[in-house]
């Protein structure tokens, strides 16, 4: 792994994950391709330790010919595939965008490794690394008592999100069988820590709370997820590039299960004692709203290969995880103002809250 294309590196998860590679692995350099969506932004990527090791580049993963003039240009020898549409809301809403990106911009990413690597053999397939980032969203939704997800377990997509990330899997999928890319996946559950765009449950919550405005939850607020801080996914997808077996599929996950009521009460604890100021206490704030169509009940992970292939196991647990997670979004005030000020994340909130209505 010398030359790495990251696809998606401004926005959540890979910024932290370019932060992460910059700083453990000294002899990378990265080419970052993200088109700057409502979720991408520049100002995720300041103060990086060795910035003169990292290209920015805006544009379209869609646009086959652009990556092929990068992986050319920059003797790309590793894929790392984050650049999606991401917030299932929004693919209720509106799911074009996301067969666009998520379906058609993977399968053009593909096309464009096929041919630099394996028609054009621009470098040794055995040094070339193709890896996907996709969800548990693709396994669909788990009763109380169910196991948890494993690699082998059927994929049964509910949103039009997790469809088009399962479409994307098979397409890799696809690319390793038919024409031998040398692909990796890994697919991890929900993910929470700095710069995380605040339209999801976490940050949603904590800048919600500091604006002294209700904190939504949907339905009856027992729905369960497997909570990740975002570090360890990054520490995760680095050992996968670097011992990963080519053809393979990784679950990652954060073995916790407590439900979205539970998770923002402990997040009002947490704001309650490093943020005193409001007056009352933050989970007065919380308010049931109207459920997401279609809401997957529960996730759960099973990570037993990558803990027992890898040596991987999540350092963070769900408290300390949330503390530093509170603690830099009150150090980062400025970072949440700019996007809450955007009128894109002003019509968003309108659109999605104001006519959900109370739970019923
Ligand atoms: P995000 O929405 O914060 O960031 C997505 C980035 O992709 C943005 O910077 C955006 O500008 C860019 N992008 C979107 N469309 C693009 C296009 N056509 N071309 C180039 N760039 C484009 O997403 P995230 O939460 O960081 O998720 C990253 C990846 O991880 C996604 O593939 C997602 O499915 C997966 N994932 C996320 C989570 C989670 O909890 N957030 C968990 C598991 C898997
Ligand atoms: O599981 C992995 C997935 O996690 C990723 O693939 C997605 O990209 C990521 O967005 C996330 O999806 P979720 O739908 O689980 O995340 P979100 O933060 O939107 O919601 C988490 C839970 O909280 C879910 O049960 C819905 C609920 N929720 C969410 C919001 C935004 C609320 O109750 N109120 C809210 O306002």
């Amino acid at each position: 792994m010398k030359n790495v294309l990251i696809t998606g590196g401004a926005g959540f998860i890979g910024s932290n994950f370019i932060r992460y590679l910059l700083r453990e692995e000294t002899g990378v350099k990265i080419v970052n391709l993200d088109k700057l969506t409502y979720a991408g932004s520049q100002e995720n990527l300041t103060h990086l330790e060795d910035p003169h090791r990292h290209h920015f580049v805006q544009g379209d993963i869609c646009d086959q010919t652009l990556v092929e003039n990068l992986m050319r240009e920059h003797a790309v020898d590793t894929i790392v595939h984050f650049a999606a549409e991401s917030h299932v809301d929004r693919s209720i809403a509106g799911p074009a965008a996301f067969i666009q990106t998520n379906v058609v911009g993977t399968f053009s990413l593909l096309e464009a490794a096929r041919k630099i690597w394996v028609d054009e053999k621009n470098i040794s397939l055995d040094e070339a690394r193709f890896h996907h980032i996709s969800t548990d969203e693709v396994y669909g939704s788990l009763g109380p008592q169910e196991p948890a997800f494993a690699e082998t377990t059927a994929y049964a997509p509910s949103s039009p999100y997790a469809a088009s990330k399962a479409a994307s899997d098979y397409l890799v999928r696809a690319h390793a069988h038919t024409y031998g890319l040398p692909v990796t996946i890994s697919n991890c559950s929900n993910n929470y820590g700095p710069y995380q765009f605040p339209e999801k449950l976490i940050p949603l919550m904590i800048s919600n709370a500091l604006a002294g405005k209700a904190l939504p939850l949907y339905g009856d607020g027992q729905q369960i997820r497997d909570w990740l801080y975002v570090e360890d996914h990054c520490a995760a997808i680095s050992l996968i590039l670097r011992s990963g077996r080519p053809g393979e599929t990784y679950n990652i996950g954060g073995n916790n299960q407590p439900t979205n009521l539970d998770v923002v009460r402990q997040l009002c604890a947490v704001l309650d004692e490093l943020a005193p100021d409001s007056g009352v206490p933050y989970d007065s704030l919380i308010t049931f709203v109207g459920d997401r169509p279609g809401h997957d009940r529960r996730y759960a992970m099973d990570i037993r290969k990558i803990e027992a292939e890898l040596g991987w196991h999540p350092q963070v647990d769900l408290e300390t995880g949330l503390r530093k997670t509170v603690a830099w979004y009150l150090a980062n005030t400025h970072w949440v103002v700019a996007i809450r000020s955007g009128d894109d994340y002003q019509r968003w909130i309108e659109e999605n809250y104001e006519r959900r209505g109370e739970a019923t």
